[in-house]
């Protein structure tokens, strides 16, 4: 069937990225194009997006609003980075130094509006239609929100009309709810009528991500476990009830990675194969060298932002044993500056064994999971994660815990498993110092056993982690809702 999809999101690779979502929002159009829907991603004109506005670009305005929460608000239609774009140019709301959400003093105070006026024009498109190059008219017959920037999308269509077109939500990390007070509910254009608990009112405030998620037609999530664990408290953190009311709408379909920029074979440096591994040998060297390790066991790899999510507070008290057994860690992250501190002080401890780079370098991190032998995912909960999977392709073992989307993709090297020839990887429960640490325990023991160990590194490369099947789900998703 195919038709036109209008994908709302706050981060794309690779225009701007600050973790999976921008992954995923940025693989979803090619991965689509296959099964014949035609994507094209809004995103905000961020400072360092502007330039692309700029003469010459290819870029034409679609779309204005003089009265875009203080200030003009134009849409551009274009293409770059491999992706058709529109990018909504607000200077008063995006034209700042700083990420996305943060600027050098914290959060941005405004995000609420700031993300609502995006919903808002990404509304207006999917109703109104616009006109592309050459009196090309285009109008999505959906629109896929992501993650609460984007909820007060399908709110905006269901509240001032949806002019014939769908909505999906799709929940990257229900831990983001963006929250906003009460008073500010008619200035985000939503109706005062609709402020009670089964609707906009969320613990007497408001929350985009609740608004998407009662007004979307569909809901989806990033991988089939993560979206049973939403329905229940320790994992819906409020909205639980929420999605359980929804439950007959709700689905998990399970993020792909990009093999075209994450592949051993299509590295520049050290290039390898399940057959050929000896660039793999090579950028381990590589990787001791940079980071000034010598580790005679495994060397295990994070590359992860560093939050209480992550679970990266757990690795001093589960290293020890680790370390004694020959164990080595190198660490490439950034986030809060105490988990931050925690990392350098690691290395500190175990020179050689440990050693830790704060920022945030994707070259650096191909270098990570080229090198690496394992890779460590400790979340607290992951809706998905993608480090697993880059973990897997490049033969570098992942070592999770067994939540949300890392349950889902890593075969546990039970004793089943490895006889069965099935085992991909280590995974652990419940998310504690304990348990990672008899996980790791684990690792050591695999790893001394170069036979075992290259059966799991052959099982982990061999598993599909492509796109193709989670893109043939969207498209039965999309084609369910137009029928
Ligand atoms: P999340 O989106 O919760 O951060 P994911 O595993 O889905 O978790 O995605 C994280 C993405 O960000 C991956 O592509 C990972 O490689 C990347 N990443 C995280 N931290 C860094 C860093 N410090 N440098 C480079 N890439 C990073
Ligand atoms: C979120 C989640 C992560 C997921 C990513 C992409 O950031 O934390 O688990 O992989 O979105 O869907």
């Amino acid at each position: 069937m195919g038709g036109r999809v209008l994908s709302v999101a706050s981060e794309a690779v690779p225009l701007i990225k600050t973790g999976g979502l921008a992954d995923v929002v940025g693989a979803l159009p090619a991965a689509l194009a296959g099964a014949g829907w035609e994507m094209r991603v809004m995103l905000p004109a961020y400072r360092p997006l502007r330039g692309l506005l700029a003469r010459g670009g290819g870029f034409r305005e679609v779309m204005r609003e003089d009265g875009l929460w203080g200030g003009e608000g134009r849409v551009f239609a274009g293409e770059a980075g491999g992706l058709s774009l529109f990018l909504l140019d607000a200077p008063h709301l995006y034209d700042r130094e700083g990420g996305p959400y943060h600027g050098p003093g914290g959060d941005w105070g405004d995000n609420a509006q700031r993300f609502a006026a995006l919903s808002w024009m990404a509304a207006r498109v999917a109703r109104e239609g616009v006109t592309l190059a050459r009196g090309k008219a285009w109008k999505p017959d959906i629109l896929h929100a992501h993650d609460w920037q984007a909820g007060l999308a399908p709110a905006y269509l269901a509240y001032h009309g949806p002019g014939g077109c769908a909505s999906v939500m799709t929940v990257h990390n229900i831990a983001f709810q963006g929250h906003a007070p009460a008073r500010l509910l008619a200035e985000l254009r939503l109706p005062p009528a609709e402020f009670h608990a089964d609707a906009l009112e969320y613990y007497g405030g408001l929350s985009s991500l609740k608004a998407g998620l009662i007004t979307a037609d569909r809901i989806t999530t990033v991988s089939p476990n993560y979206a049973d664990e939403i329905m229940r408290p320790e994992f819906g953190l409020g909205l639980q009830g929420v999605l359980a009311a929804r439950s007959t709408v709700v689905s998990g379909i399970l993020n792909g990675i990009d093999t075209g920029l994450w592949s051993p074979e299509a590295e520049p440096e050290n290039p390898y194969s399940a057959r050929a591994l000896a660039g793999k040998a090579k950028a381990r060297a590589g990787l001791q060298a940079e980071f000034g390790l010598s580790v005679p066991g495994p060397l295990t790899v994070l590359v992860s932002r560093l939050t209480d999510q992550k679970g990266v507070d757990l690795l001093p008290a589960a290293l020890p044993d680790f370390i004694e057994g020959g164990g080595g860690l190198a660490v490439l992250g950034s986030g809060d500056p105490g988990a931050e501190a925690q990392m350098l002080a690691l290395a500190a401890r175990w020179p050689g064994r440990v050693s830790v780079r704060i920022g945030y370098d994707e070259a650096l991190s191909h270098r990570l999971f080229q090198g690496g032998d394992a890779v460590l995912v400790p979340s607290r909960f992951e809706p998905c994660g993608l480090t697993q999977m880059y973990g897997l392709r490049y033969g570098t073992i992942p070592l999770v815990a067994a939540v949300g989307g890392l349950a889902d993709t890593v075969i546990h090297a039970s004793p089943a498993a490895l006889a069965a020839g099935v085992a991909t990887g280590i995974t652990f429960w419940p998310t504690d110092a304990l348990a990672l640490a008899q996980a790791l325990r684990r690792l050591n023991a695999l790893y001394a056993d170069q036979k075992i160990w290259s059966r799991l590194r052959r099982n982990a490369m061999a598993q599909e982690n492509g796109w193709s099947v989670s893109a043939g789900a969207y498209a039965a998703l999309y084609e369910g809702m137009l029928r």
